[in-house]
């Protein structure tokens, strides 16, 4: 694990990439727990933007009042291009040794910490990352913040459409985010009763599902709610519906859950995730601690490289759809 030798008396906090319920909680615990340590800390605006162009504002505990419980991010947050250019990043940390800002506190998901590491090994800045990203993507950690409440969200409305479904004995797919990952899939597929889970890592068939929705008709079961995992290709449930609709003749309807999934106040978990993972956060750079991420393994808070949480997949618990499967009969 990398460590600095530096004392550091300014954290910079930012949030990077899609936004997640529960980071507005991490930050929280971020910047009160530096202040406890009497550190000062500085809110970097809309991720590495922030960075680049020096939109910094410096954080009081008294900022942080009455944001727990709201979703998206105080800090707005951005996916930049600019930052895989080193004259930009060189600018960046120019930004920060103006501002006086000792180290970083990043919060977002693998391609943030691909930006973080950068930081470190390029130019020594000492960064450690918290995961914040509702896909549950990352190596390292269980849990990412954000995860709970996208999987509570989209279980909701599977629910509601559970009910139009079931009144007029039609097939859905429901379309989840992820991306590559199919771990909001694999969750709300087994938590939601779903009848078949497509992931980009399962190997669901168009076949599979559509003697899955026969057997089931045969049993007398009238509908059925299918999940997709977006993918790369946001809106294939599309493509799947117009497959199932050409192989069975039934009137496949779509429902693409999207954005609202990255919205709405943080769950329990999350909240108690991100307090803890940015108090770990303040700790590990007090502590000399660089160049990680806090992940939580068992519930355990953990340090994990920053490399190692960007190289190694994770993997989809394929064994989550598997009973899904044998449990929708
Ligand atoms: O990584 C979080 C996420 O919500 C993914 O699930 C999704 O594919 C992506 O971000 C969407 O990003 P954007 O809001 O930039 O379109």
């Amino acid at each position: 694990m990398a460590q600095f030798q530096k004392d550091i008396r300014k954290i910079g906090i930012f949030t990077s990439g899609g936004d997640a319920p529960g980071m507005n909680a991490a930050i929280r615990a971020v910047v009160r727990i530096a202040t406890s340590r009497n550190l000062e800390t500085v809110g970097i605006l809309s991720g590495y933007i922030g960075l680049i162009e020096g939109l910094f504002r410096p954080l009081q505990t008294r900022d942080m009042g009455n944001i727990i419980q709201r979703g998206g991010t105080i800090l707005k947050t951005g996916r930049s291009a600019d930052f895989l250019k080193a004259d930009v990043r060189q600018q960046a940390v120019e930004n920060l040794k103006r501002a006086g800002i000792d180290a970083l506190v990043c919060i977002g998901g693998d391609g943030s910490f691909r930006g973080a590491h950068t930081l470190w090994t390029e130019h020594q800045v000492p960064v450690v990352g918290i995961p914040g990203t509702i896909d549950n993507d990352i190596f390292g950690t269980d849990r990412t913040i954000g995860f709970d409440t996208a999987v509570n969200t989209a279980l909701g409305a599977i629910d509601k459409i559970r009910d139009t479904a079931d009144s007029h004995d039609r097939v859905f797919i429901v379309e989840v985010m992820g991306r590559n990952s199919g771990f909001i899939a694999s969750w709300v597929g087994l938590a939601g009763g779903a009848e078949e889970i497509f992931t980009p890592d399962a190997n669901t068939t168009v076949d599979k599902a559509v003697d899955r929705i026969r057997e089931a008709q045969k049993r007398g079961k009238k509908s059925s709610i299918i999940i997709a995992a977006e993918g790369q290709k946001p809106g294939r449930a599309y493509d799947l519906a117009d497959a199932i609709r050409k192989k069975t003749g039934l009137d496949a309807k779509v429902c693409i859950l999207g954005h609202q999934q990255r919205g709405g106040s943080p769950t329990a978990n999350d909240r108690i995730l991100a307090s803890r993972m940015g108090a770990a956060a303040v700790d590990a750079l007090l502590k000399g601690h660089c160049d990680v991420m806090v992940g939580t393994d068992r519930d355990q808070l953990t340090l994990v490289s920053l490399e190692q949480a960007t190289s190694q997949e994770k993997k989809t618990p394929l064994d989550y759809i598997q009973l899904a499967n044998w449990l929708a009969t």
